[in-house]
Formats: C-alpha cells, structure tokens, sequence
C-alpha cells in the first residue's frame, strides 16, 4: 500500500487532522502565508472539495440515503479525485502541498459511524504518506465551544444521522468523543505530531513553523 511508505516526489506534503474547531484551518492559513513570504510555492487543497463529486455528496447528504460504507465510498472518490489531479501532480513539481484534512479524516469519521478499521484503510491505501501530519488535539468542550460562536454544528458533524441522541449538542459529544478515540489510536500509527491545540493560536504557529522547517528542509 503507497500509504504505508514514503513517497519520492521532490514536492513535500503537510496535512492537519483533527475534529471540527480544532484550529486546523486557523494554522494552516498562517503556515500557509508564511511559506509563501518565505519564498515557497504552496498548493492548498480541503477536504470534500473535488468539483466531480461534492455536488453529489450534497445531493447523498440531504436525502439521508446512503449507508456509512457508502458515504465513505463517495467520499474516497472525491479524495482519489484530489490525489490525482492536485495532490500528486504538485509533489511531481515539487511544490509544497498543504492539505486542511487527509484520508485520516475518514479513518476516524467513517469508523465513528460503524464502518469496519481495516476496510477504510484499505480502501484508502493510494493514499500518498504525508511527510508531516499534524494532528491537532483538544477536548470536545473547547471544539464545541470555538464552534458555537461562530454556527451551530451541522446535522452530520453532530452524528445526528445515527440516532444517538435526539438532542443535537449530545449527539455532537458523542459522536465528536468517537472520533476524537479514532485519532488517538492514529497518533502511533501514522506518527502524527501531535498539536496543544488549547493553546494559544500564536503559539501553536511558532510550534507548527518550526516542524514545518524540519520537513521542507528549509534554513
Ligand atoms: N488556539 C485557539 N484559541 C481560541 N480560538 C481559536 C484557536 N484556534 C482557532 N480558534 C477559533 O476557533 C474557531 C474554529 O477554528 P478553525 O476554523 O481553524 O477550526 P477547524 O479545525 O478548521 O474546524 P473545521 O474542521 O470545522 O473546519 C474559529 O473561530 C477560530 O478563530
Ligand atoms: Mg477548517
């Protein structure tokens, strides 16, 4: 499996994982910028974004069809669909590409839902490995928190699909607290590097930055 091993691309990737209000996004924007004013040729790309397939993932998600193996299935595609025609093409360049959320978003959301570990490995094992994961870890009540003052949690974000609970905050902790058990069990795993995203943000950076000079190699 490609995931399993280095990959020898000139280009570097750098992902971030971890549950909804993590800070992930936050971080990657200012590692973003920075690698940029430092002279680097950045690539960004997110989770769920391929045009081929988001549409229909909306369409999925609105009639509450699928099965969670299905929903993986959809979501694989749009990845594989990234992987080949960003992702992959950029490392060939040479180019840094950061990505806010990798195929280990799946291993931890589609388990949470019942799909089998080592099936969603699998089906993901094209994955290229990334030279830097990042995973950012913070308590649910802070997630929860960062992100109700800003929105509401959405109706899958919250698990709401699953029938855990009718009230939709319960439901986010107990569907977020799975998720949260997948990446923990990913830190060895993978070797993702672990983010105090309780931190403050300034901080973080100056932790993100310096690991991120390591990986590129930068002076
Ligand atoms: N270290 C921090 N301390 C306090 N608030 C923070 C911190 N980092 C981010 N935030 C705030 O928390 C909210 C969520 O942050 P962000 O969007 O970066 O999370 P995320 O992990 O990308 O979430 P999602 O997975 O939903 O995209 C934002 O309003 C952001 O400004
Ligand atoms: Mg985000």
């Amino acid at each position: 499996m490609r995931l399993n091993k280095k990959h020898d691309f000139p280009g570097k990737l750098i992902v971030v994982e971890g549950v909804d209000g993590s800070g992930k996004s936050t971080q990657l924007d200012l590692l973003r910028n920075w690698l940029i004013s430092r002279g680097q040729s950045v690539i960004f790309t997110e989770w769920n974004s391929s045009r081929l397939i988001s549409k229909t993932i909306k369409q999925a998600k609105r009639s509450n069809s699928l099965i969670p193996n299905t929903f993986s299935l959809l979501h694989a595609t749009d990845f594989a669909d990234r992987l080949e025609n960003i992702i992959i093409p950029a490392l060939k360049a040479g180019l840094v590409v950061l990505a806010d959320r990798y195929c280990f978003t799946a291993f931890a959301r589609d388990v949470a839902r019942g799909v089998d570990r080592e099936w969603v490995r699998n089906l993901y094992g094209f994955s290229v490995r990334p030279d830097g994961a990042f995973y950012f870890q913070v308590p649910i009540e802070v997630s929860l928190a960062r992100i109700a003052n800003s929105r509401m949690p959405g109706y899958y974000e919250s698990g709401m699909d699953m029938g855990l609970s009718s009230d939709p905050m319960q439901s986010f902790q107990i569907f977020q607290s799975r998720i949260i058990n997948e990446y923990n069990q990913m830190v060895d795993e993978y070797g993702f590097y672990t983010m105090p995203a309780t931190q403050a943000i300034h901080e973080q950076q100056v932790l993100f930055r310096e690991h991120a000079t390591k990986i590129l190699n930068l002076t």
